[in-house]
């Protein structure tokens, strides 16, 4: 991201983050995550560093073994806002002091500004229109107390907290104790706005088109006259990759489909048409259905289950990969999340570096260079990029689907029957869901088949048959999630549905239980 402005963001281990990356970049600013060890000489590489912003965190400044930032940084000139921990490093190191709050302060406060300085800008106004626009978000226990009034300016307080904003009267330090990048901070996007735009004076130069642009650039340098392979499982990372290189090297790329038999209903008509039709892409589906299935027959543990496909679908992948001539590069949908140091900002493992492979984690021995151009975006960004491709929204706002597919929702032994009659009640669930506007709201909603067979009653005819679990959970990033609350109404549709519309289904029942302890899939 060598041509952007560039705005570091030190972790000092809190939850939030990675929001603040995501904050500015809505704000139009590229930014960084980097550990908080990272030296000031280290942070003055970024080309184009406009600022810094040090997080918060769950340590206690006064500890002796709290996680520090490069002290010059506060001196070196770079406007720099610290963020509750962040906050409280930057005043301790500037002359300030920081004790145990009486009482830890979490949830909403009413912001009084003392002084509409930059950082402020625009606030106050706000506040004619809007009686709750100074709403700050508290998660704290420790406070600032005895800043010397020579050095620092009080902007804002609370009723709790003496000094909820202040700046440095002659350094570009700003602090808030309160979190800005949370949603509930109502007013806290235009903070972060004002410290981008006011106080760094970015311009704001991170757009999503020019995103592409550079993009196919940077694969046209690295693959040259090379061919790249993708393997696309229709969801949206592997979907965007494969149309940003079919955008930058055209008659370069192969994509490959592993059909596996777990797919849902026109998952593989879904890909082609969006691939061949729209993309010109080679689309090679490798129909492995019945390979699975026989892979797969008497086998009811799910941990089995899931060895088994992985393996299979790295051999058929492999298999198919080697069909394709000249195939040096690998093209994988990894994101900005499965890259991000995650240090421990105290204790335990200094970093930790996750890597996920999207393609179902091939082996190392695969030998192809990987090219990753979406390793720098968030999941939302991923999407926008999907977006102005032109790619369809039912590829761009495509639930996460697990790579074992449906073999996870059809507990015990996995037939062709039995997966031929949940596909049908999953694809009535997401067209109800889809009806009902729901489709982006909730995280996941899908059909599960259980082995639990029930009499029932269809006409004057006794029926003996499976049964049907409906699922669909609430979560912000699969980690957690909440059963959803649906409509009686919308169930009671999906039911009949099922019902009358699917042989081999006679009950339906609804899942309420949130994760954890229980997990989205069932298996
Ligand atoms: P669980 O069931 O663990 O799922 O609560 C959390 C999220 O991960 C998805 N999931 C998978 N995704 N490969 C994937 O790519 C898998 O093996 C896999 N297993 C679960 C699941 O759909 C949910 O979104």
């Amino acid at each position: 991201m060598a041509d952007h402005e560039h705005v570091v963001i030190l972790d000092l281990g809190s939850q939030y983050t990675q929001l603040i990356a995501r904050r500015t970049r809505e704000l139009g600013v590229y930014s960084e995550i980097l550990s908080h060890k990272t030296t000031l000489a280290e942070i003055r590489k970024r080309h184009g560093l406009k600022g810094v912003i040090i997080s918060g965190g769950p340590a206690s400044v006064y500890w002796a073994d709290s996680p520090k930032v490069d002290e010059a940084l506060f001196s070196s000139g770079i406007p720099v806002l610290g963020i509750c921990y962040g906050m409280q490093l930057g005043c301790s190191v500037l002359g300030g002091k920081v004790i145990p709050g009486d009482k830890r302060e979490f949830g909403h406060a009413d912001l009084e500004v003392l002084h509409e300085d930059a950082l402020l800008a625009g606030i106050t106004r706000r506040l004619a229109d809007e009686p709750h626009a100074l709403r700050a978000w508290m998660s704290h226990g420790d406070k600032v107390t005895a800043l010397p009034p020579e050095k620092f300016e009080t902007l804002a307080r609370t009723q709790n907290c003496e000094y909820a904003a202040v700046r440095h009267r002659t350094l570009p330090f700003f602090g808030v104790q309160f979190h800005p990048e949370v949603r509930h901070s109502v007013s806290g996007l235009l903070l972060l706005k004002n410290f981008l735009f006011n106080t760094c004076r970015c311009a704001g130069d991170w757009q999503m088109s020019g995103f592409i642009e550079e993009q196919c650039e940077r694969i046209r340098r690295q693959v040259g006259q090379g061919h790249v392979i993708c393997g696309l499982s229709g969801g949206v990372d592997s979907s965007v990759v494969a149309a940003l290189i079919a955008r930058a090297i055209p008659g370069q790329l192969t994509c490959i489909m592993v059909d596996n038999g777990l797919l849902r209903h026109g998952e593989v008509e879904g890909v082609r048409a969006a691939f061949e039709g729209h993309f010109k892409v080679k689309l090679v589906v490798a129909d492995a259905r019945q390979r699975f299935l026989k892979k797969l027959a008497g086998v009811t543990d799910p941990d089995d289950k899931r060895k088994i496909i992985g393996e299979e679908f790295i051999r058929v992948f492999e298999a198919e990969a080697r069909g394709v001539k000249d195939a040096r590069f690998l093209a994988q949908g990894t994101l900005y999340p499965d890259v991000i140091e995650s240090v421990a900002a105290h204790g335990g493992p200094t970093a930790k570096i996750k890597r996920h492979h999207n393609v179902g984690g091939l082996p190392d021995d695969l030998k192809f260079e990987l090219v990753e151009p979406l390793r720098y975006l968030f999941k939302d960004e991923v999407r926008e990029v999907g977006k102005e491709l032109g790619l369809p929204d039912a590829l761009v706002w495509r639930q996460p689907f697990p790579g074992p597919g449906l073999a996870v929702r059809c507990l015990g032994e996995i037939t062709e029957e039995r997966l031929s009659i949940l596909r049908k009640a999953d694809v009535i669930v997401q067209e109800e869901i889809e009806k009902a506007g729901l489709t982006r709201r909730i995280w996941q909603g899908f059909a599960v088949l259980l082995p639990v067979k029930s009499i029932g009653v269809m006409g004057d005819e006794r029926t003996h048959e499976y049964t049907c679990a409906i699922r669909a959970v609430e979560s912000v990033d699969g980690m957690t999630a909440d059963w959803a609350k649906l409509d009686y109404d919308l169930l009671r549709r999906m039911s009949n549905r099922i019902i009358n519309e699917v042989r081999g289904f006679n009950r339906v029942v609804y899942d309420i239980s949130s994760k954890p302890p229980a997990t989205i899939e069932w298996e």
